[in-house]
């Protein structure tokens, strides 16, 4: 089956890596196809579509892939091979077109390609074309991701709330992008209201948050608290851990940046330094480590760490902050 994801505009290479990385996490075989972006075709033999429903976030739909065309005439050639017994509806989605063309007249004329009878409101299938600068993709449609559960947990609606709090679909996509699996340990060094946490322990994993403050801890309990989840609390310095060497499958590493949030350590670059060689050292052999800096930090990974990079990118989150993500696989070699 060729799969069709719909990523997510604004961030399409974190859409890419993470549902490589979801579909390695369950051991699903696949190829990539294609990726005219944002439109993303995978090659998978079998899978359970609930896998990628309930854990992609950078991702808007999944569909399943009919044909892929160069020209209009290609996509209605291919429509007009289609025949269903149900009623179906077709929809047209430019995705960054520098000539755009009228989404009606696409849906028309592959609507009129096709046998069978339309409904538009509640169709038996539905028919999507995305059109790229290149390709037209006919699929159809299996379901578009729920994003309203990342609405309901905005940090501003959780018991606890501080301004430097992360979104829910960001810190999700951050957790798929560790490779993690129910049971598995994620430990956060700076916890802070628990945005990253909150998301794992959602998919399974269980969480381990570390602050210096007793009452970012407690509100990270509480937030916790109500969504009947758990969380392991551990007061503490990260430059310190006190945490087992080997002991967790991955590790979240976004301290504060020197801004709203204060911190405590002779400096930024202290705090960092440290705080990521006690993240190298509790980390089991292969597990992942993401450091998240603000771009213009000269904050550096040294190649001596026991550390492979995995995947970079960049998020412009306001006019004064772009966030640097890394992500990181811990080597065996060196131990
Ligand atoms: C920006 S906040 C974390 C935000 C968090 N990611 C969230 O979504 O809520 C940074 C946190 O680091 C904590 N912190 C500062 N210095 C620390 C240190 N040396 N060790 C552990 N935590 C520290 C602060 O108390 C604060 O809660």
């Amino acid at each position: 089956m060729n799969l069709v994801f719909e990523l997510s505009g604004e961030k399409t290479e974190i859409g890419l890596e993470e549902v490589k990385s979801v579909l390695e996490v369950f051991e699903i075989d696949y190829k990539v196809i294609c990726f005219e972006d944002p439109i993303l075709v995978i090659e998978v033999e079998e899978i359970d579509l609930n896998i990628l429903r309930n854990r992609l976030a950078f991702t808007h739909s999944i569909s399943n892939l009919i044909s892929i065309s160069e020209n209009i005439e290609g996509l209605i050639d291919s429509a007009s091979n289609l025949e269903t017994d149900l009623t179906y509806s077709v929809r047209a989605n430019q995705k960054k077109v520098n000539k755009p063309i009228k989404n009606m007249d696409v849906e028309s004329k592959v609507g009129s390609a096709i046998s069978g009878d339309v409904d538009l409101e509640s169709p038996g299938v539905r028919f999507q074309v995305f059109i790229t600068n290149r390709c037209f993709f006919l699929t159809e449609k299996f379901f578009d991701i729920n994003k309203k559960e990342f609405r309901r947990r905005k940090p501003n609606l959780r018991p606890f709330f501080k301004p430097g709090a992360v979104k829910p679909k960001f810190a999700r996509g951050i957790v798929n992008l560790l490779g993690l699996t129910k049971r598995d340990y994620l430990l956060d060094l700076f916890s802070g209201t628990g945005s990253y946490l909150l998301e794992a322990s959602l998919i399974g994993c269980r969480a381990i948050g570390v602050d210096i403050e007793l009452d970012m801890l407690e509100g990270m309990l509480d937030n916790f608290r109500s969504i009947d989840e758990e969380v392991n609390c551990i007061l503490g310095d990260s430059r310190f851990l006190p945490v087992q060497d080997s002991s967790v499958d991955a590790v979240v590493m976004d301290p504060p940046y020197g801004r709203s949030s204060g911190y405590r350590a002779g400096s930024l670059s202290e705090l960092y330094e440290k705080a990521l060689r006690e993240s190298i050292r509790v980390l089991r052999g292969n597990g992942r480590l993401c450091v998240i800096t603000p771009k213009k930090s000269r904050f550096s990974i040294n190649k001596g760490y026991k550390l492979e990079k995995v995947s970079k990118f960049e998020v412009r989150v306001h006019r004064n902050l772009t966030r640097d993500i890394k992500i990181f696989k811990r080597c065996k070699y060196n131990d």
